[in-house]
């Protein structure tokens, strides 16, 4: 199968719910929430894309370097790229039923573990969502990291034990996720974790605590303190709060605040990746890898597994060209120096 014909057959089938456009920007999709949008204005999803094109690439030709190496090593795991599956719950009311949960969760997993990759699952009312995401994990062990609701600390300590049985790599929490109406709606309450109950998700789980929705300096150090083992600077894709900035606007000074510090969480983030010059803008502001969710899920709606990973193949040789074309030999050797800053060209 070709990406070009999965991305035909994802837009067959998303019909009235996702246009598949050429660049997937959030202009199209305004406020589709539930969907594939952004909420309110969709400001939160444009940003992120616009961040990132907002950088520019120090083309570096002059070196030795061969083919690059985008190998790297991620909570104990060894992974081939850093271009990882974002969670993406929530097939019936979101992607208008075209694939199941089951469907949807296998294709993005089983697709992430045959690029090399991990894949995050997600969590909502409907306990099959999460159960969904540990399935995955049973069948795909160490490829699968949960990431649960902001609910109460005991319960999401328990759907940690669960993930931790079913095999998971480590857990997180979707923070961004405090205000989220369907929720409570459904008589399941969410909020904002203080650092203290951010503290008891840390001893009492024994998987490593990923906090996703970071979006602040103040935020990241305070996730550091409380003990967890990485951070996504995330804006849910745009779909939490409207007019945030894109998240590469912010995450070069939250990387250079957490920088030196021992140990330093990993750093995560997702929002707008869709080339491979785009992960390694990531890179080069202090990610450690880049997660995409619009992109994978048009590959699971389109190939399922295969399809999810191919889009994570060409984001990858994407990643590699781009390399080769800056200098970089290795994702350690991806730095600032590969971003153009006009202040040094005069
Ligand atoms: C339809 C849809 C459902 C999502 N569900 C979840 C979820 O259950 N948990 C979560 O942490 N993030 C969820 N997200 C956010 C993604 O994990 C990720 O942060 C975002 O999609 C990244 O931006 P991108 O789609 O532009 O790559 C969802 C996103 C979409 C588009």
């Amino acid at each position: 199968m070709k990406l070009e014909e999965v991305m035909a057959q994802a837009r067959e089938r998303l019909r009235g719910i996702c246009r598949v456009c050429r660049v997937c920007d959030g202009r199209a999709c305004v406020g589709e929430v539930p969907g594939m949008g952004g909420v309110g204005t969709g400001a939160s999803f444009q940003n992120n894309v616009r961040a990132l094109a907002s950088y520019k690439l120090n083309l570096r030709v002059l070196h030795r370097h061969g083919e690059p190496d985008t190998g790297l090593s991620l909570f104990g795991t060894r992974l081939e790229t850093p271009v990882l599956v974002a969670a993406v719950a929530g097939a019936a009311i979101n992607l208008g039923g075209s694939l199941t949960e089951e469907e949807l969760v296998l294709a993005m997993v089983g697709g992430a573990r045959a690029a090399g990759s991990l894949a995050l699952t997600g969590d909502g009312p409907d306990p099959a969502l999460f159960e969904a995401g540990l399935a995955a994990a049973r069948q795909f062990p160490g490829t699968v990291i949960p990431v649960v609701k902001p609910r109460a600390v005991e319960e999401i300590l328990e759907r940690f034990a669960q993930a931790r049985a079913a095999g998971a790599l480590a857990a997180a929490v979707d923070v961004d996720a405090a205000a989220l109406v369907n929720m409570t709606r459904a008589g399941q309450p969410v909020g904002p974790l203080s650092p203290a109950a951010v503290q008891r998700l840390v001893e009492g789980s024994e998987l490593p605590v990923i906090l996703k929705g970071i979006m602040t300096p103040d935020e990241a150090v305070l996730a550091a303190e409380a003990g967890v083992a990485g951070i996504v600077v995330s804006n849910h894709g745009g779909r939490a709060l409207d007019h945030t900035p894109g998240t590469a606007e912010v995450l070069g000074v939250i990387a250079r605040r957490l920088r030196g510090l021992s140990p330093r969480p990993v750093i995560l983030v997702d929002g707008g990746f869709r080339r491979g010059e785009d992960v390694l803008k990531g890179l080069a502001l202090g990610a450690d890898a880049v997660m995409v969710g619009r992109p994978a899920v048009r590959g699971a709606v389109g190939g399922g597994a295969e399809g999810v990973r191919l889009v994570l193949d060409e984001l990858t040789r994407g990643l590699r060209t781009a390399m080769i074309l800056t200098g970089c030999p290795d994702l350690a050797s991806v730095g600032p120096e590969v971003l153009f800053r006009r202040e040094e060209a005069t």
